[in-house]
């Protein structure tokens, strides 16, 4: 699947987002190594700090399904910025990913990619 096709995937999610407060949709595309697509967006609620990101949703979804090596992740927003991940999504994914892809789309659907090594370049190990 190229990354095009994976990010049509993510913008596809974001149709789904629960985002009553931000009014802003995210949508994540994630691809383990068993070549799975695992789909997320996020979820909101009414205390803020409980919300979900995208990308945790998908994340979750596919480790609940014992998908545990993570291959290459398309984020989808359309704010004037890239959609890059969170911290906190930035050292989630990290526990499943030896150096994952990471896509960040931004409005008009232009992207860029990282590895996650740069995006997290010293992070927390146990
Ligand atoms: N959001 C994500 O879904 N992923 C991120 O990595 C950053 C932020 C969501 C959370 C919240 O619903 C909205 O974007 C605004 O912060």
């Amino acid at each position: 699947m190229t990354d095009r096709e994976l990010m049509d995937i993510a913008r596809r999610a974001a149709e789904n987002a629960y985002a009553p407060y931000s009014r802003f949709k995210v949508g994540a595309a994630l691809e383990t190594e068993t070549n799975k697509v695992y789909t997320g967006c996020n979820v909101e609620n009414a205390a803020l700090g409980d919300t979900i990101c995208a990308e945790r949703t998908a994340a979750c979804k596919a480790v609940s399904e014992g998908d545990t090596k993570f291959k290459r992740i398309a984020i989808w927003g359309e704010g004037d910025d890239y959609c890059m991940p969170c911290g906190s999504c930035r050292q989630f994914l990290l526990e499943f990913s030896d150096d994952m892809e990471v896509l960040c789309a931004k409005a008009g659907g232009r992207y860029v990619s990282y590895k996650l090594s740069q995006l997290i370049p010293h992070p927390f190990k146990f």
